[in-house]
């Protein structure tokens, strides 16, 4: 959501900052700019529309210089459009700044400052942070952005550049991450790594309330102080070609195929034969903290909510714990009473969704351990929660999580491995859940072979106004996630729900236009499951089955029943979610693309949610 990048170096600012600004376009935004500067001259271009208009301008109007910032903004404050597009200008032309985030007493602060005479020319939150710079601007321009952030109240991740600076950047962090990238000779500013691909692996991720600043040959981080921090170096270990599309037509279809990789890099070194158990390097919880424990709380946002749930079935068959899935963003203002060993677990792709941050940070002051699943190294959340475990899923670049979904459950399939080899499991079945897990990419891998299948049933619904999704026990989350995944991307309207719970209301929504995708389970709740499919079925409903291959009479029967079967590896049940999820991303995307949607960018979403 919102997007920025700096450049101050020896190469044109110009190309460095729309390829940056590309790199970035997955997070949702519907305007773009940038401004560089030229001796003591700022350039500023700008459009509403998409990165490819912007682009276009400046072949019109090329952007000299080597050294600028860049912005794609997501609306907050008034309609997309070239005026409200970042940069924004000071009233005097002096200072040109670009923000993620969101300023909460802007209309206070703009109104005085109008009162003061000064004219805005934007509906923006952003632009009052230019005026209020360029005010205290006497000379030095860390100093005039500092005594400006004095005033804020809200949320920012901002670069500031000035007409009487040249080759400098000034960086500055509240809520809405900053990371700081160290070149030859050249230096960086981004609202996300992904942004400093192929430029640089060396970064600096910012803290709240710090400031930086770049100039070609050096870089330093402040505190709110202006008192020079020790700032610690990371590498990042992303290769360029993560973050490209490779062969695919789609990052969304590159990440789905990604997934059998991505499990065999979320398993790597994890599991032990030896103990029979898996193993997390970064928890930083002591086994007599952990074995303490009474209840976990699962806490996330949309698709990492839906694995959340399919942890709560996992933790609580194997580490008999219990667990309590929460919407981080209900959980962050709920006050529920938290017993004194209860630890809370923030799953995010991200580690930047402004409700799942709020939630970790509330449960940490009330005194709980906390800890994060978390795919972005060196995130907000993987920083401030007390331990984690990194999904090591890569850049997930399309908007519609995939390979991070199933990154998620796996990890929590081995946290549930861990916690019951704590308690009640066995070392031979903590060696069979291994062996079993062992298993999970390749049959991940042979569900993707059902691809053609998959594209030949989306064109026979593909215009369908209404889906169900049906599944119960550990498919009940996949059903959630199949419904999520299907109107994100292709704006059909979709549901998920419990199969039983039909009965009990949505099943008068059946009729011969609306089809079920039904999630069918191996193991005993089959016979269960296929009486629910027999109550759509004897009401006109068209039904989409999702089934194991397992023996030849259970096939046979949802090949019976069902209209159209898509068949996946016939794994053990508590392992069905990462086989099942495989058709319902594919089905998502084939429908999309018949629906002519923009599959990587969906209208009205963003890839971080970073604003509540
Ligand atoms: C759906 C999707 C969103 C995210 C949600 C949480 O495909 O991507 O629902 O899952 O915004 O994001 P993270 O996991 O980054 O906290």
């Amino acid at each position: 959501m919102c997007g920025i990048l700096g450049y101050v170096g020896h190469k044109e600012a110009e190309p460095i900052l729309v390829e940056g600004l590309r790199r970035l376009e997955y997070r949702g935004y519907d305007s773009a700019g940038l401004v560089t500067l030229t001796g003591s001259k700022l350039h500023l271009r700008k459009r509403a529309g998409r990165i490819a208009d912007l682009a276009a301008y400046l072949k019109e109007r090329p952007a000299p210089g080597c050294h600028g910032i860049s912005h794609t903004r997501w609306a907050t404050h008034g309609p997309a459009t070239d005026s409200n597009a970042h940069p924004h200008l000071s009233a005097d032309g002096e200072v040109a700044v670009v923000h993620n985030g969101v300023i909460e007493n802007y209309a206070a602060l703009k109104r005085q400052l109008q009162e003061e005479g000064v004219t805005f020319r934007s509906d923006t939150d952003t632009e009052v942070i230019a005026q209020l710079i360029a005010r205290h601007r006497d000379g030095d321009l860390v100093e005039a952005v500092r005594k400006a952030l004095a005033l804020l109240k809200g949320t920012y991740g901002l670069a500031v550049i000035s007409r009487r600076a040249p080759d400098l950047i000034v960086g500055a962090r509240l809520g809405s991450p900053l990371v700081l990238g160290i070149g030859e000779e050249e230096h960086f500013l981004a609202s996300d790594p992904a942004a400093l691909i192929g430029h640089t692996e060396k970064v600096v991720y910012l803290h709240d309330r710090e400031l930086c600043v770049l100039t070609p040959a050096d870089w330093r981080v402040l505190d709110a102080d202006s008192m020079r921090v020790e700032a610690c170096v990371h590498q990042l270990d992303w290769d360029p070609g993560d973050a490209d599309k490779g062969a695919f037509e789609h990052h969304m279809l590159k990440e789905i195929y990604e997934q059998p990789e991505a499990l065999e890099n979320a398993m790597r070194g994890r599991l032990s034969d030896a103990d029979a158990t898996a193993h997390f390097g970064g928890l930083n919880l002591d086994p007599q903290q952990l074995r303490r424990a009474e209840r976990l709380i699962l806490t996330g946002c949309g698709t990492s909510y839906h694995a959340a749930l399919v942890g709560e079935y996992l933790i609580e068959e194997f580490a008999r714990l219990p667990v309590e899935v929460e919407y981080a963003s209900e959980f962050r203002y709920r006050n529920p009473p938290i017993d004194r060993n209860t630890i809370v677990i923030a799953i995010t792709q991200s580690g930047e969704t402004a409700d799942t941050l709020a939630a970790l940070r509330e449960s940490k002051r009330k005194g709980h351990p906390t800890l994060a699943l978390c795919n972005v190294v060196g995130s907000t959340i993987a920083r401030e929660a007390d331990g984690g475990v990194y999904l090591r899923a890569g850049p997930e670049v399309g908007v519609a999580s995939t390979k991070a979904f199933s990154s998620q459950v796996a990890v929590l399939t081995m946290l549930a491995l861990y916690l019951g080899r704590m308690r009640h499991l066995s070392s031979l079945q903590g060696a069979q859940m291994i062996r079993e897990l062992r298993g999970i990419p390749e049959a991940v891998r042979q569900a993707l072979d059902c691809h053609d299948a998959v594209r030949a049933i989306a064109r026979r619904y593909a215009g369908a106004r209404n889906f169900l999704y049906l599944g119960r026990q550990y498919l009940f989350p996949v059903a959630l996630e199949g419904a999520l995944k299907l109107k994100e991307i292709s704006y059909a309207h979709a549901e998920g729900y419990p199969a039983a719970e039909m009965k009990h209301g949505p099943i008068a929504l059946v009729d011969e236009q609306t089809p079920s995708v039904f999630l069918i389970p191996r193991g005993p709740i089959f016979d269960k499951v296929m009486s629910n499919l027999e109550e759509i079925k004897a009401r006109g409903g068209p039904v989409i089955a999702v089934a194991s291959e397992g023996d030849g009479e259970t096939a046979g029967q949802v090949l019976d029943r069902a209209d159209d079967v898509i068949f996946v590896p016939d794994v053990p049940e508590y392992l069905q979610p990462l086989a099942a999820a495989v058709p319902l991303q594919l089905l998502a995307y084939h429908i999309a693309l018949l629906r002519d949607c923009d599959v990587d960018k969906p209208r009205n979403l963003a890839k971080s949610v970073t604003v509540e």
